[in-house]
């Protein structure tokens, strides 16, 4: 076990996770893994490289290789770049998520992004968020918390970020991408989207940002 401590967030596509994990972080001064953003950059280097989602051994070897830079930017953010380029819009759109959860139900793929992952964990403590965090990757992290919120409000979420871009997309199909992801995330047999038995859950349908970073710092707080 590491001498650091983790908190692990894990959830489902739109619970808030990473918005949460990031103002989280920030304000513990913590390291932040955001390991969606892994599997969003081995899907768009595939793209790229255009390998078949059907070819196992190329992508585990892309998984392997992958050049990913996280790089934090002065107000909070945090710049993605994939083979020195900047792809961090890039990675965020509804295709690049639903081709991340392809490629993340596959072993290999995501035996390779383990120890990279396990190794955004150095002092003084880590915020993990993703969809195994808290039972695959840190099983033995000291806080565990799983974020939840019904499918129709974290389309909304997703809606109104997109709006805010100027990216025109329907309510319906968010919808259905979403469920879509879920279903693949929740069902496959690797690593599937489940609360660790020691997790706490937290429904946010109906609290803000705020409201959940707070909840998630007390319960932080009560374990320290
Ligand atoms: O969290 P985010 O939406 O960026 O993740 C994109 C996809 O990557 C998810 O739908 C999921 O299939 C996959 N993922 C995963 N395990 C993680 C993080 C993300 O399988 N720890």
């Amino acid at each position: 076990m590491s001498q650091f401590p983790v908190l692990t967030i894990d959830g489902p596509a739109g619970s808030g996770k990473g918005t949460v994990a990031e103002h989280v972080a920030q304000t513990l001064g913590w390291q932040l893994l955001d390991s969606g953003a892994l599997y969003r950059l081995v899907a768009l280097a595939a793209q790229k490289k255009k390998i078949a989602f059907d070819d196992n051994s190329r992508l585990t070897e892309l998984a392997e290789t992958l050049d990913a830079v996280f790089l934090p930017c002065e107000e909070g953010s945090t710049e993605v770049r994939l083979d020195n380029k900047d792809v961090t819009q890039a990675i965020r759109s509804e295709d690049c998520g639903l081709m991340a959860s392809k490629i993340a139900a596959k072993a290999g793929v995501r035996k390779a992004l383990l120890k990279r992952q396990r190794d955004y964990l150095i002092s003084p403590g880590l915020v993990a968020d993703g969809r195994d965090m808290g039972t695959v990757v840190f099983p033995d992290a000291f806080a565990k918390v799983f974020l939840t919120a019904s499918v129709e409000e974290r389309a909304k979420r997703r809606f109104n970020q997109l709006n805010q871009k100027g990216v025109d997309v329907s309510l319906a199909s968010l919808i259905i991408d979403i469920e879509e992801r879920d279903f693949r995330d929740i069902n496959r047999s690797e690593a599937p989207l489940i609360a660790a038995n020691d997790a706490i859950t937290i429904d946010t349908s109906h609290l803000s940002i705020k409201q959940v970073v707070a909840q998630v710092l007390a319960i932080v707080k009560n374990r320290q």
